[in-house]
């Protein structure tokens, strides 16, 4: 392809992907794919066809007849040897899965945590204090659900630098360095198969992991392998995912001070405008399917046993969806998102995540009601970056 030349809808899927590297200017080939080629085949990570408007990508989501997630839902995996537990779990064992943990992420739940999240946050900004500024990635949105999380499965504080350090391995790197993903997969695995062993010989503790270990499935306690799967989904799904939607969600506001200024004098606005950043810079841009069977979606047959990759991010800009898609409207209502999934797999922990987004957001508004990027620094929407902010006094 000559340089300046717009690419054809097939060239622009080929090269197609998901992650850090392509995400850009992914909103604008989205735009294209949807209009041009809903239905592409891309050739990276040994070929997958993607679905890219919102009715495809919700049926698709719907159909567990046709869908499975074997090998796993992530697209390359993150170096796992075996499924994750719930993610790479097909019906019926899925649902007896998700049974254990669904109490403890409930609203009710979630309320009674409140006031803890709520403390991590405000422990976080005063360790940043009256600095003139301070990268709100790297001192806030990335500690935030890291801490949060370690309270609430009982894993010890000081281990958070360990999981930092994984996040970025298992997330980051796998699409170049595969084999390191895997070492870092390796290691998450050992740490958690210690935390069984330890906490075996410790009295039980109204904790996530004290929920893991007492529980029970078709009559049986977990093995320490489905023990270690469990562990390891839920603290690869809540750290990453939640610390890119309170980063991005900042990355916008540092540059709109019109939405700042609502937000801080209407925090009740808060609830509906956290809807509106998980849906138009959604942490999870997709996720990826293997077919059952072959599937013809809009005349475009998809043999069985080939990956299929949910563009959520693309769903939620969907124009046939969502009025003027493209721009972030804090107070947009009607906002049937996809940033959770919509189907079987639908977000264990939503109603954490989104209300972690939602303290976060508050309390930094509380501290800092004007802010805007530092000089120099051109931070990119998506990832967990840095994000250089000078505070406005
Ligand atoms: C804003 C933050 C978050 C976002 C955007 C997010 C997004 C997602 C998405 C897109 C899926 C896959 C849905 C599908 O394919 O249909 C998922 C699954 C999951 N998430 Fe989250 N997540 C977030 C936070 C969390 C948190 C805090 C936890 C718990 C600590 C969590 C636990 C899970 C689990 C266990 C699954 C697997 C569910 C299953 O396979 O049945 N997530 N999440």
């Amino acid at each position: 392809m000559d340089s300046g030349q717009t690419p054809s809808p097939e060239v622009l899927a080929g090269t197609f992907g998901h992650h850090d590297e392509h995400l850009d200017d992914v909103f604008d080939t989205y735009r294209r794919l949807r209009s041009e080629c809903p239905v592409g085949r891309s050739d990276l990570y040994g070929g997958f066809w993607f679905l890219s408007r919102y009715d495809d990508i919700y049926r698709a989501e719907q159909s567990v007849e046709d869908y499975s997630v074997q090998p796993s839902m992530l697209l390359p995996p993150v170096g796992q040897q075996r499924p994750l537990i719930p993610l790479d779990v097909d019906p019926p064992m899925l649902q007896k899965y998700r049974r254990i943990m669904l109490p403890a992420f409930a609203p009710k739940e979630i309320d009674r945590f409140e006031p803890t999240v709520r403390r991590v946050a405000v422990d976080l900004l005063d360790r940043i204090g009256d600095a003139e500024g301070f990268d709100a990635s790297l001192e806030y949105a990335r500690p935030f659900p890291m801490t949060v999380f370690a309270i609430m499965a009982g894993l010890p504080l000081e281990d958070l630098g360990r999981f930092n350090e994984w996040v970025e391995r298992l997330f980051y790197v796998r699409t170049h360095d595969f084999a390191e993903t895997e070492r870092a997969a390796a290691e998450v695995c050992d740490y958690f198969a210690e935390t069984w062993r330890r906490r075996l010989n410790e009295p039980p503790r109204d904790d996530l992991i004290g929920r893991l270990m007492a529980a029970e499935i078709e009559g049986r306690a977990l093995t320490e392998e489905e023990f270690v799967d469990y562990a390891f989904l839920l603290s690869a799904a809540g750290l990453e995912t939640t610390a890119w939607a309170v980063r991005a969600a900042i990355w916008h506001l540092a540059q709109h001070p019109e939405d700042r200024r609502r937000l801080a004098e209407d925090p009740s606005l808060m609830a509906v405008a956290t809807e509106e950043f998980l849906r138009c810079l959604a942490p999870v841009q997709g996720m990826a399917r293997t077919l059952k069977n072959d599937v013809d979606v809009r005349g475009t047959r998809m043999g069985a046993g080939q990956r299929v990759l949910l563009l959520f991010g693309s769903g939620n800009r969907d124009e046939t969806v969502f009025p003027d898609p493209d721009t972030l409207k804090i107070d947009r209502v009607d906002n049937p998102h996809f940033a959770f999934g919509v189907g079987v797999h639908r977000c264990l922990g939503s109603n954490l995540g989104r209300r972690e987004v939602r303290v976060a957001l508050e309390e930094l508004l509380k501290r800092f009601p004007d802010f805007h990027l530092a000089p120099g620094g051109e931070p990119v929407w998506h990832g967990v970056g840095p994000l250089s902010l000078v505070v406005d006094r």
